[in-house]
Order: structure tokens, then sequence, then C-alpha cells
């Protein structure tokens, strides 16, 4: 089978890194790839966004299966691209069309599917232009804090948690009158907040059954103890902690089967990943947000996990055999840590070499924002590098990880020392 994969992150790098250990493969590519990619696949030099050059190169090269990495590709209906052109019919895409990817591009959309579908999410309310009174109104008659989130995709950057009304207030009308987000806050959700401890949860479906990946639980602060400004993600754990058998059960009970039959009611034909943002309140799950791509940095946490052939899998979902494949899920734990440039997520370098990656033994390196240039691997991105390592225990794998990130070297190298504290600390929260 020839496979493409698309984007250029450790996420990616990660599912080349699995594929290429299948028995079913022949040629995998990597579009544009990283210097990662490129130790396991071939790299392609052609831009996401241009359809039309993706489509010719997946006829040339007789690919067989697309796997879409990031989220805007599938928004913009890349699906829906390649299975539309001549010559490309059978081609199989893990990822949604454009309708399907509405679940992670419109916040809006999301949470009307929710509600429809008796999905447990945050309470909410959208409003745009000609309602922002009734959205300063809303505002006014709830309690702090505060949850705005633009409506749609925004880099992760879309969601800010008010304490003070008049800030609320403010910001719900900056987001929409200013377009504070772009066009993506021409509307806004205004949500409950729900505390709890937040976990990723994994399926992978052909549209009607589904294989239940390895769960997550990922670290989003720049700092310590979770403080500072969000990132891309800063390391991850798997599995996530608070995911007992129990809360699990409701997951797919309350969750994951109401989705899958509301896709399919709602004439939705999904197939591919659906990663499911959830917080656990006092032991029930809630939907924080759908996306419709694995995360990045779990997927270097969770793939290392999967025992079987994923592309066995993506062929069960090609030949409607997909519901007799088994999902084999290691014992092992795992803990992933990312490594930044210092300044990230704010302003950062790039082109800073990097130096002991071949000494490192006991953990796989995911390349993220790294090139190659004469040999010699250099920075050219803010999450430079995921480092996973494997281990009976969490516990276990974060000290073999941290002991190998040892051997890495670059100019303003940071990470956070601390992913998997709640463990240590014995609490969830
Ligand atoms: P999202 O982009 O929807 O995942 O939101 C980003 C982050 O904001 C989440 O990972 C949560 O930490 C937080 N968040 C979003 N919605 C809520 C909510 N309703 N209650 C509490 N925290 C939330
Ligand atoms: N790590 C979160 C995400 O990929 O959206």
């Amino acid at each position: 089978m020839n496979v493409l994969v698309l984007g250029s992150g450790g996420r990616e790098h990660a599912f080349c890194w699995k594929i290429a250990q299948s028995s079913l493969l022949n040629n995998l590519y990597a579009l544009p790839g990283n210097s990662g990619t490129a130790t396991c696949a071939e790299n392609v030099d052609l831009k996401l966004d241009n359809f039309s050059k993706i489509g010719s190169f997946i006829k040339d090269k007789n690919i067989d299966f697309v796997l879409v990495g990031p989220e805007v590709p599938l928004v913009n209906g890349i699906a829906n691209y390649i299975q539309s052109k001549k010559g490309l019919e059978k081609v199989v895409v893990i990822g949604p069309d454009q309708i399907g990817a509405q679940l992670e591009g419109s916040k809006d959309f999301a949470k009307n599917f929710m509600k429809k579908y008796n999905i447990p999410c945050a309470k909410s309310q959208t409003f745009d232009r000609e309602s922002l009174n009734e959205g300063l109104a809303f505002l006014e008659k709830n309690k702090a804090p505060f949850v705005l989130k633009a409506d749609g995709l925004a880099a992760g950057k879309g969601v800010l948690i008010l304490e003070e009304i008049e800030e609320a207030k403010t910001e719900l009308a900056s987001m929409i009158l200013d377009e504070k987000f772009g066009e993506a806050s021409a509307k806004v959700v205004v949500e409950q907040f729900l505390k709890g401890t937040e976990l990723s949860v994994f399926i992978l479906t052909d549209g009607r059954n589904y294989k239940v990946l390895p769960t997550a639980k990922d670290y989003k602060r720049i700092g310590e103890g979770d403080t500072g400004l969000n990132t891309g993600g800063m390391g991850a754990i798997s599995p996530a902690p608070s995911a007992d058998e129990l809360f699990m059960k409701r997951v797919e009970e309350q969750i994951i089967v109401p989705t899958l039959r509301g896709l399919e009611t709602e004439g939705i034909n999904y197939q591919g990943f659906i990663f499911f943002g959830l917080i656990e309140v006092k032991g029930s799950p809630f939907v924080i947000e759908y996306n419709v791509r694995m995360g990045d940095p779990e997927t270097e946490a969770v793939l290392p996990r999967i025992q079987s052939d994923l592309l066995d899998l993506f062929e069960g979902i090609a030949s409607n055999t997909f519901s007799e494949k088994d999902m084999q899920i290691s014992k092992d734990e795992s803990a992933t840590v990312v490594l930044v440039s210092g300044g990230y997520p704010e302003e950062y370098a790039k082109g800073k070499s990097i130096s002991g990656i071949n000494e490192v033994e006991k953990a796989i390196v995911f390349h993220a924002g790294m090139k190659e240039k004469n040999g010699d691997l250099k920075t050219n991105g803010g999450r430079v590098m995921a480092v996973t390592a494997l281990g009976s225990t969490i516990e276990r794998a974060l000290k073999k990880n941290y002991q190998e990130i040892e051997k890495i070297k670059f100019s303003k190298m940071n990470f956070r020392k601390d992913i998997g504290y709640e463990l240590n600390e014995g609490v969830l929260n």
C-alpha cells in the first residue's frame, strides 16, 4: 500500500514512524514533512493548501491512503477535493469531509450537534453582531469565570476564560465587532465554566464502528504547575490517570456512541480519528471540544503504545472489515516531553544547531520544528521535538525520558520538568 501523510509536526513524524513499521506498506510519503519524517518516509515539497498539486501527486504515486494530520486542510475540504477528483475515487482519506470537519471548524456547529444528540457538554449560547446586546445581558446573568470561544479555527488561541464581568463584556464585543480572532470570532460561544480534570480520548472510526485508542492527558501551559501562556502542548502522558474503567464506560455510552449515531443520523460519512477533549466533573464526562484529527503531542505518547498495525486498521476501513479488526494496546505506559525554543510561545529563534539526538537510546525522538541543513539538524519552530519514553508506569517512563533528554542540546532549549506532576502529588486536579 502507498500512503501519504499530510503535515509537518511531531504528530506526523509519529504517524510515519508507526506506519513505516507496517508489513503492508510499499511507499510512504510525508507532505511537506520535516527532518524526522525524512528518516522513515519520502518528503514531498508541496504546500498543504495546494489541493490541485496534492491531487496530482496522489494520482502519480498511486496513493491508497491519505492520512490528514492537521485540521486546517480538513476544514478546507481536502477530503471532498480528493474524493471528487477524477481518477482518485478509490483513494481512502483518513479524515472527515468538510461537513464532518465542522465538529472542529465551528464550535457553534459542535454545540448544536451535542445538544441535539444529548451529549454532555457545558451549557452555552452563541452570539453574533446582531445579538451582541443579548450576549452582554447573558453575561450579566451568569457567574464568573466567563468562557468565551471564537466559533471558528483560531490556532488554539480562540478561547478566553475571564474572571471579571466588565472584562468579559469588553472581550465579547471586541471578538465580535473588532474581529479579535478574525472571521473566526464573528460568532462567539459563551459557555458555562466546568471545573474538573481534563483528558483526551481518541477513536478511529469507519463511520459506524470504532476502536478506542489509548487515552492521554496533555500539558498546554508553558510554565511548570500549569502556569503561564497556552502553547500547542508541552507534553503528554498516556493513559490519562483519570480514565479508569468506569469512567471510560461512561465516555463510550454517553459520548462516543451518541456522537457516531448523531453523525449517521445527520448523513455525515465520517472516517478517521475523533479526538474528544473531555473534562471529568465528579466522575462524569463532558465534551469541551471535538477535534477531527489526532492531538499533538498526544499522538507522540499514544502511538508507541499501539501494538496493532495501523495500516491494517485503515485497510479495514477501506474494505468494510473494520469491525473485525482489533486494536491491541501495550501495557506499557508512556510519557512525552516537548522541547521548545526559549521564548516560545512568544518570539523565539530558529536555525539553532541541535546535538545529542543520536545518543538517545531509551526514548524516541519525534522531530517537530526541525530541519536538516547540510547534514546538520537545526531548530525550525517553537516546538522543536517531542521525546517519548515507555515504562511499566508513567513515573518510570518519565524518569527514563528526563535522563535521555539530558543528552540533547540546543541554544535556549526549554522544557517542562514537571510533566506528570500530579502523579507525584497524588492528586489528579
Ligand atoms: P478549547 O479550545 O475549546 O479546547 O478550549 C481551550 C481550553 O480552555 C481547554 O483545554 C480548557 O482548559 C479550557 N476550557 C474550554 N472550555 C471550558 C469550559 N467550559 N470550562 C472550563 N474550561 C474550559
Ligand atoms: N494538544 C492539543 C491539540 O492537538 O489540539
